[in-house]
């Protein structure tokens, strides 16, 4: 998949900024060491002298013998030196890289490139950066597992599921915040249902919140605009790569199916998402108003048996929009 160019340049500001990162922790270190313990710091310093001293050997020009001999004789001297600055750091409390350069990814030493190809952890923070682009409009930041409360829903009556709709969002609660914090890949999906305002939008949002942090990719996007965006992107009317998007993203939470505007064209596109992302073994969380029936009626069989494979979450008790904006908590 091609990226704006501007992702690429996103990317590489924050694989600089990492390696930055990385050097001014080493840094630190050192100047530390260097005020707490001199002899230690003298000891890295010689350590860092032999590579001096194989460059200049590589460029004396000595005989083959006298080259082997003279290197194998540097080889030495590094090792020794290795070890005793790893025994006198771990002696004095400390780990034993205390003064080694640390590199967020081991593939590419924070380079990018591996291989002579733009690296994994490259790739990655591209799709990240593209992911956040098409999240912009998003209230992402707006919900949070910690603001959100139980107390808003039924205590006392029993619902048709045979609980109080209490319990019901206590599980549904724990459930969404286990996902979010072991989330992996591949994991499932989750389908999210009931009547508006019970808090589907609010849990998944949260549950973004915290895959983000991971540093998992994670598109969120209700699919009313998604689905439009998409569209026009078809048509040309519209530049993107949304639907590529859509389909490699580490996680799509596709909120609101049901209310996005009725067509064929957008019931093959939410076949096609579903369809690509099992295929891939990537989760999607959906969220929707509607009953499995009106789902089969509006997306056909083949999409909906794809969506009962998934974690099913029903959402129950009274409209929280409409308890917050009257002010009253029930208990
Ligand atoms: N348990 C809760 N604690 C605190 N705030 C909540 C809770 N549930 C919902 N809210 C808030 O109530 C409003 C409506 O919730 P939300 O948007 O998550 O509902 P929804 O199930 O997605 O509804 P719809 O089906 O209409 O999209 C939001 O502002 C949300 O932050
Ligand atoms: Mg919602
Ligand atoms: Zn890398």
């Amino acid at each position: 998949m091609s990226f704006d160019e501007k992702f690429y340049r996103t990317a590489e500001n924050e694989i600089n900024a990492r390696r930055a990162g990385n050097e001014r922790v080493l840094a630190a270190n050192e100047r530390e060491i260097k005020q707490k313990f001199p002899e230690i710091y003298a000891l890295n310093r010689s350590l860092a002298g032999t590579t001096g001293k194989l460059f200049r050997l590589i460029n004396e020009h000595k005989s083959k013998e006298e080259f082997e001999a003279a290197f194998a004789e540097l080889e030495a001297e590094n090792l020794r030196l290795q070890t005793q600055l790893r025994q006198s750091l771990v002696r004095m409390g400390y780990a034993p890289d205390y003064l080694d350069l640390h590199y967020s990814c081991s593939l590419c030493r924070d380079t990018g490139v591996y291989d002579g190809r733009r690296c994994e952890c490259f790739m990655e923070a591209v799709k990240r950066a593209a992911a956040a682009d098409l999240n912009r409009s998003s209230p992402l930041n707006l919900s949070d597992f910690s603001d959100f409360s139980l107390m808003y829903y039924d205590d006392k009556q029993i619902t048709p599921m045979g609980a109080t709709a209490r319990e019901i969002m206590a599980e549904n609660l724990d459930y969404c915040r286990n996902y979010a914090e072991n989330f992996h890949l591949p994991c499932d999906g989750i389908l999210m249902r009931g009547r508006t305002g019970l808090g589907k939008t609010h849990l998944s949002l949260s549950i973004a919140g915290v895959v983000i942090n991971k540093g998992y990719s994670v598109i969120y996007g209700s699919a009313p605009d998604l689905f439009r965006k998409a569209e026009q992107e078809h048509f040309g009317r519209e530049d993107g790569n949304t639907v590529p998007m859509l389909m490699d993203s580490d996680l799509l939470i596709l909120d609101d199916i049901g209310a996005e505007f009725e067509s064929k064209f957008y019931s093959s596109l939410f076949y096609n998402i579903i369809n690509n992302r099992m295929n891939a073994a990537k989760p999607t969380i959906v969220s929707t108003n509607l009953e499995i029936s009106e789902l089969i009626t509006r997306y056909g069989e083949r999409t909906v048996s794809r969506l009962a494979t998934m974690d099913e979450l029903i959402f129950a008790g009274t409209d929280v929009r409409l308890q917050r904006r009257t002010g009253g908590i029930k208990n």
